[in-house]
């Protein structure tokens, strides 16, 4: 049976730091009000980046970890709400920025916080099906684009990041087991952001764009539910029990969130990895940039269950269980 074995990992943070101490300058808020209600204490911000070339970053660290050529690489799909163009696709500036091939698919998928989740689904069934046999899978945003930077209700928990991963076609038990998206449309307005092509093409109006907007009280108690039920369908998918989790990589939007999760799982600790407290919310960049930093710290070993589980804007959700 082929599987999609994760053979690199990278991640790409800008380098400009915003502490929740500068946040205190701009919006009525505190370290101690942020620290406590959502477990963040910095996030990284671009300068002049935009989602390409950040993903292209972390998908070139990706590359060089998988010992693998762009030239071997016959699918890109990048997870982003925050492309730089309507079009072309992210997914396309890091074909190009990355040498991969002409005629290579690429493509990205919108799923918001569930973004490199639902990218790392679909390039599984291309591997799975035999249509590719190395995909680049990244989830990248740049939220800070689209944060009302004098909300503090939404602009203490976003920044920006980015995460990949290379998938190789493998026979045998290694690689993703089990990997599931939802979404529910009805609940769009729980989380959004505005902003589309002109809808009369003889107005004389530029793009509408707006900030994002959400309903945290009630987003967060449908994502402690829903993502809580994700992993059960993981692990259910691929025969397995909460005490095979070797490591749980949750969305990193609220530690609370992250908490509540882990108490229902009874998971200890040390098998549910964090970093939010460094980067906040990066939306589709969270998942691959956790798992980048697990693996760079040592916390992932051949043969480890790891289990991903997502929650955003669609709202969509989204989970994953492999075998390193
Ligand atoms: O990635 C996609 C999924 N996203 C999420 O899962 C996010 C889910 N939601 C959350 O993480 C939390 O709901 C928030 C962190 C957004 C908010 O935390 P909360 O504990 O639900 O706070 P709240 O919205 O109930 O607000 C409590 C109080 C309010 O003041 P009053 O009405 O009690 O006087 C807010 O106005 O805290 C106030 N508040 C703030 N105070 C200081 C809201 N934001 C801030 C702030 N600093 N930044």
């Amino acid at each position: 049976m082929l599987r999609s074995r994760i053979i690199g990992t990278g991640s790409y943070a800008p380098k400009k730091v915003v502490t929740n101490r500068d946040l205190e300058r701009m919006v009525e808020t505190s370290d101690e009000w942020i620290a406590s209600r959502t477990g963040i204490s910095e996030r990284r911000v671009a300068d002049g980046e935009n989602a390409s070339e950040m993903a292209a970053k972390s998908g070139k660290a990706a590359l060089r970890a998988a010992g693998v050529s762009p030239k071997d690489i016959d699918l890109v799909v990048v997870g982003t709400v925050t492309s730089q163009m309507i079009f072309p696709s992210t997914a396309c500036f890091v074909q190009a920025a990355l040498g991969i091939r002409a005629g290579t698919p690429a493509f990205d998928v919108s799923a918001a916080c569930s973004g490199f989740l639902y990218a790392l689904d679909v390039a599984d069934k291309y591997v799975r099906s035999g249509a590719a046999k190395k995909a680049l899978v990244i989830g990248v945003d740049v939220f800070s684009r689209i944060i009302d930077w004098s909300d503090r209700g939404t602009c203490v928990l976003f920044g920006d990041g980015a995460g990949a991963v290379v998938i190789s076609a493998e026979k045998g038990s290694h690689g993703v087991l089990s990997s599931n998206i939802h979404s529910d449309g009805r609940y769009w307005d729980m989380l959004y952001a505005p902003g589309s092509a002109r809808s009369n093409p003889f107005e004389k109006t530029e793009c509408a764009s707006g900030f994002l907007k959400m309903n945290g009280n009630e987003t967060f108690k449908i994502a402690v539910r829903t993502m809580g039920g994700a992993i059960t369908e993981a692990l259910e998918g691929a025969n397995l029990r909460p005490d095979d989790i070797s490591l749980l990589i949750p969305h990193q939007a609220n530690l609370r969130i992250i908490t509540a999760i882990r108490d229902r799982l009874k998971l200890s600790d040390d098998r549910v990895f964090t970093n939010l407290d460094r980067y906040g919310n990066t939306s589709a960049g969270s998942i691959p940039l956790a798992l980048d930093e697990a693996v760079a710290a040592g916390k992932v070993s051949a043969g480890d269950i790891i289990v991903f589980v997502a929650f955003g804007g669609g709202l969509t959700w989204a989970s994953a269980a492999v075998r390193w």
